[in-house]
Parts: structure tokens; sequence; C-alpha cells
């Protein structure tokens, strides 16, 4: 249960939140939606139990979210986030048992190929709240034999979308789907039945469970990441000195917590109120991370409200939230330490708060990131942090009158306007994420004999890959996400070329550009700021400090200098590139190497940059003098220039791992 802990949040310093810092730079920044709360238009258990749901309301076409997709995904670009969590809707996929319709699976593949197109790595659930009419007719989770036809729904999804998903979770806060649908009565299908509580829970486990082996037993399973996501509510004694209380209070954590917890880490699992615990197979260990939704605390005592319309009771300094339980974010570090003896990575899968006037979120924002960020410094594992939600939309019992969203909707006209939370959100966001990364990865290696003439050198192979995938899973330790590959001429040769856990987009020429016109050609895919990197050369540098350098000097353009070479081609000054040279015989004042790895403002090609060919270093270099910044680092580049240096480069890769 862990000791209730308050903080006075005036006294707290939150500068750590836009230092770029307090997360590390391949954190997972991402905002979260579920199918049934924004698509609209959906047919299943849910928009059957509407009418009698509490609100009354119907989720009609919610956000529309079905017919905007791509400008939705713009908007989710807009946040600067690297993730977006979304849940795929079964009724949609399987209308009628074992009847697919194809359109709907077409539609959340290229959800994915969109989301990937702008540098978003999607997560996908596969249950989150609802599933088709003729399921829960046949009695949905009530039924052990049902699974199966769960997992079958759950492998066509991954059929189809495992080589571009690669976080996976399976169901959605089981212990909500089920308490909320069978002891309170709020949820479909609105019973009140422990004895169903009990069943409906371990079948949930256990269909948890064999989806995870079996998505684990398939093609790209190894590869990806399938995890549960838990609710963890806090029960803290409303008085601490009062046994009743404190019994009440561990009693429901038991039961909506830490039986669950415990089920996965023992593989045996005592539903809410059972009496004994059952061994589920494939239980244990059946999660590659740990998904936290995470939202509030409930002060117990034994006559707590059992309709979620009575107002719980709250600490006389808390502030409610729209949804009237209060802002607790202290309870989002107990919460890691709740789920730590799993052992395994956490990612908030969900956090934020119901607030109409977007009065309260900026603060709820700060105070969960700062908590996080805090635990992450104690040495946590906790990978990602998902935002709920993207936009207003419809929440479940409540109906369209409570406001989740980063962006506000109007339902009428489905207009979508940024909150300042969602403002701030991206600005801290922005303030973690590295630039996008842009590979001049066409160029032909001129000494490497026969090999290169018609082969791009970034895919020669060196210590059994080509040098771009070593030089993608540097940029990748660095934090960085999204690469623009631009190809050249010869493009089609990148043709099924991946990197795991990075967003590639490739440009091709129809004839060669040198590097400048590759670049002005795809400046339609670049962003304001980006890593300019040689698709031939390998820079192990710390691009952090970089970046940083880059900004502290408001630079338009910062070019990394090494002193350590046999020829120099530049001269600097007070920081600033004075001089650039590359004919090979160097004024003698020359006191230093251009080494790779810049970090360029878009506004530079957009000022220097043509049509046709020409070269991006001969023609911007000279043209900046003393305004482009000397970024001094003497680690080693390795070229593959000759045959020699590339013997070099294979040499120092197959004893390093980077
Ligand atoms: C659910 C979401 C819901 C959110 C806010 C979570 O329990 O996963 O679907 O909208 O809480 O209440």
């Amino acid at each position: 249960m862990g000791i209730e802990e308050h903080r006075d949040w005036d006294s707290v310093d939150y500068t750590r939140l836009l230092s770029g810092d307090f997360f590390p730079p391949d954190f997972m920044w991402g905002v979260a939606t579920a199918s049934h709360q924004i698509e609209g238009g959906n047919t299943n258990n849910w928009s059957a139990f509407e009418p009698r749901s509490k609100s009354g309301q119907l989720s009609g076409d919610a956000c529309d979210h079905w017919n905007r997709k791509e400008e939705d995904i713009q908007l989710i670009k807009n946040l600067n986030v690297s993730h977006y969590r979304f849940s795929i809707e079964w009724s949609r996929v399987e209308p009628q048992q074992g009847v697919w319709d194809e359109a709907a699976i077409q539609w959340y593949s290229d959800l994915v190929d969109q989301l990937h197109a702008k540098g978003i790595q999607p997560m996908a659930t596969l249950h989150h709240f609802t599933h088709p009419l003729w399921w829960d007719e046949k009695g949905g989770f009530e039924k052990e034999d049902n699974v199966e036809d769960w997992i079958r729904f759950s492998v066509k999804m991954f059929e189809v979308l495992s080589d571009r998903v690669d976080w996976w979770c399976t169901i959605n806060e089981p212990a909500v789907f089920a308490s909320m649908g069978y002891v309170l009565g709020e949820f479909p299908p609105g019973e009140r039945s422990f004895k169903k509580t009990r069943i409906v829970s371990t079948n949930l486990m256990i269909a948890h469970a064999r989806c995870y082996q079996t998505l684990k037993s398939m093609e790209h399973g190894k590869r990806t990441q399938i995890g549960l996501v838990k609710n963890i509510n806090l029960f803290d004694p409303y008085r601490r000195w009062n046994p009743l209380h404190r019994f009440q209070a561990r009693l429901l954590d038991g039961m909506f917590n830490l039986c669950w917890i415990k089920g996965l880490m023992t593989g045996r699992f005592k539903a809410p109120s059972a009496l004994r615990s059952k061994e589920i197979p494939g239980l244990k260990g059946s999660s590659d991370f740990i998904g936290v939704n995470y939202y509030t605390h409930l002060l117990a005592t034994p006559f707590m409200p059992t309709k979620v319309d009575i107002d719980p009771l709250i600490r006389p300094w808390e502030e409610r939230t729209d949804f009237r339980y209060p802002m607790y974010a202290e309870g989002l570090r107990r919460a890691f330490d709740m789920v730590s003896c799993l052992n395994l990575p956490i990612i908030v899968t969900e956090n934020g708060v119901a607030d109409d006037d977007d009065d309260m979120r900026p603060e709820h924002i700060r105070r969960h990131l700062q908590i996080t960020g805090e635990a992450i410094a104690d040495g946590m594992d906790i990978r990602g942090f998902y935002h709920w939600s993207l936009m207003d939309n419809f929440e479940w019992a409540e109906g369209y009158d409570q406001r989740f969203g980063l962006y506000h909707v109007d339902f009428k006209t489905k207009e979508r306007t940024l909150k300042e939370s969602g403002a701030l959100y991206s600005e801290i966001v922005k303030a973690h994420r590295m630039p996008q990364v842009v590979i001049l990865a066409g160029g032909l290696g001129t000494r490497l004999g026969e090999r290169t003439k018609q082969m791009p050198k970034s895919l020669i192979e060196v210590s059994g890959k080509p040098i771009l995938s070593h030089i993608l899973d540097w940029t990748r330790t660095q934090g960085c996400m999204e690469a623009l590959i631009l190809t050249g001429h010869l493009g089609e040769q990148f043709d099924g070329f991946r990197h795991e856990g990075m967003a590639l987009t490739f440009h091709q020429e129809s004839e060669p550009l040198g590097t400048g016109g590759a670049l002005w050609n795809a400046r339609h895919l670049l962003q304001d700021r980006f890593i300019l990197l040689w698709g031939d050369d390998l820079h192990p540098i710390d691009y952090g400090r970089l970046v940083a350098h880059h900004e502290q000097t408001s630079s338009p353009l910062t070019l990394t200098v090494t002193t350590k070479h046999d020829e120099m081609n530049l001269l600097h000054v007070d920081g600033k590139i004075s001089q650039y040279d590359k004919s090979g015989s160097p004024p003698a004042e020359f006191n230093g190497y251009e080494s790779g790895t810049s970090v360029v403002e878009k506004s530079v090609l957009l000022e220097h940059g043509k049509d046709g060919k020409w070269s991006w270093e001969e023609t911007v270099y000279p043209n900046m003098s003393m305004k482009a910044i000397a970024h001094m680092d003497n680690t080693k580049f390795w070229d593959m220039g000759t045959p020699e240096r590339l013997a070099r480069l294979e040499e120092f890769l197959n004893k390093t791992s980077l």
C-alpha cells in the first residue's frame, strides 16, 4: 500500500522539466487514445450499453477519427511526441464471427504507415474495454472457451502489423473492466455479481497469458515488446489510526492491485474475492514491460460509495478533478514502487486529468512528469510516458462531459484546438527529444574499386551488416528515433531496409544531384532542425553535447571539428568557422577538420539552396564564414573511402558494439 505522502508543490522547482536532461534521450514520449472513444460509428458491447449508462449519452460519431485519421496524425506530430498508443476495434475488424473486414484491417495498417511516415512509433492495444456484439452475446469474458476467439483476432492483427508495430498491449486495465462491469455496474454488462467478477477476472488473465505466449511464438514475436496495462488506483485509509479504514484500504488494494501484480509475478492468480489461487498456464513472465495507467488515490472507509457519482472523500488540501477524485501526483511514485517487484521496464501508458477548462491540466502534467523524472533519477527503469489523451473524447459512462484531451474537441463541428496544456506538454517533450537525423546515403565509392560503382557506399557490409545500419545503431543509442535517408539515384537498393526502433523515410533522386541537390529536393521532408550525417562515415560522438552547444550558441549551423586528423580543411576562430576549403592543399593556418555530424537549421538550406546539382559543404560552409559554429570533439570518425580504411573499420566494429 505504501505510505501516503504529500508534497508542498508550491516549493517544487520545475526547471528540470525544460532542461533537456531530466529524461533519457530515448524516452518514449507519447499520447494515448482508445478506438471506441474517438473513432465514431462503432457497434459493439459499449454502443449497445450506452442508452443504459450513467450519462445515457451515445458515443455516436465521437471525434469522427475514422474519417479524420490523417488530420489527427498531424495533431500528434505537432505535439512533438515520438509514440502513439491506440487500440484496435475488434468489432470493426471482425464484425461477424469469422468474417474479416479487409477494409477495416487496411485502415489500421494505413494508420501505422502514416504514423511511421511522420516519425511516430505506434503502440497497439488489442482490448480496450470493447468487443463485438456477437462475442458479447456468446458471453464475452464470462466464458473461458470464448478466449480463443479473441486470440484469433489478436493473431490476425499481429500478422498484419507486427512487421511495423514494435509495442503491443494485450488487455487494457483488466481490473477496471471487471470491477466497473461486474461490481459497480457502470460499464457493460452493468452487473453486480462477485461470482461473475471472479470468473471474468480469471478469464482476462488467461486471455492475457495466452495472447502473450501466442504472439511471442509468431514471426516478429521475439522482436516486439508485449505487455499488460494495469491501472494502479491507490487506496489509503481515510483515518490512518482507524483499523477499519486500514483494513478496508488493504482489502481494496489487494483486490484491485496486488492480486493482479502477484499473478503476473508468480503465475498463480487469486481473483478478487476468491478463496484460492489458480495456476494460469503461461502467466508467469508474460509481459516484456508493465504498462501503468495512473490517475488517483481513493480514501477508504467501510462506507465508501459504490456508485461513481457520489463524491469520494479527499484530503482538505487536495484539489478535485472534474471526475471528482483528487489530483494526487505523489501516488505515481507509489505506483512505480508497487510494480517494481515485477522487475520489468515500466511505461506510463496513461496519465491525464478530466478538466473542462484546462486550468488544472498544466499543473497536472508538471507534477506527474516531475515525479517520473525523479523516479528515473533514482534509478527506476521507466521507459516512457503517454498522456491520456490526445484529444477530448467519449469518456465511457461519463459520456462527453469529462474532457481529458490535450486538444479541445468541439463535438458538433469536430474542430480540434490545442489547449494550453497541450502546448506545455509539447514544449517539455521538445526540450528532451533529439532532432531528426538526415543521412546522405547515396554516394558511390570512387576509391573502392568495382564494388561501389553501382551500389551506394552506405550499403556496403562491414562486420556483418551495412555501414548504414551501424550508423543507425549509433543514432538510436543517442536517442534519435527518426531518420530521413537520402538515397541518391540508386534508391531502389534500399527497398525493404528497416531499423528497429527508428522510423525511416527514404527519398530518391532520378539522377545524381550531389549532397546539396539531394537535400534541396527533400526539403519538404526536413524538420526545422536536423542532424546531418554522411552515410559512409561512422562518427560515434555524443549528440547531446553537440545539440546543447548548438542551442546555447543559437547557431544556424554547428559543425563538429576535430584537430586530430592528418590533413586540415578549415580555419576556426573564436569557436566559429572562418574558412573552409577541401581542395586538398590547405593554407598553413588551417587548424581543424570537419569530421561529419552537424546540426542544421532548415533555414540555412532555404537560404542557400537551389535546383540542380551542387555540393552542400562546398557551397554552404564558405558562405557562412563566422556564422557557423565549431563544436570541438576529437572522437575518431571512421570513413570507408579506401579499402584500407574499410578494413580498419571492420576491425573496429568486430571489437566494439555500438
Ligand atoms: C481508461 C481510459 C479512460 C481513462 C480516463 C482509463 O482507465 O483506460 O479509457 O478514458 O481511464 O478515465
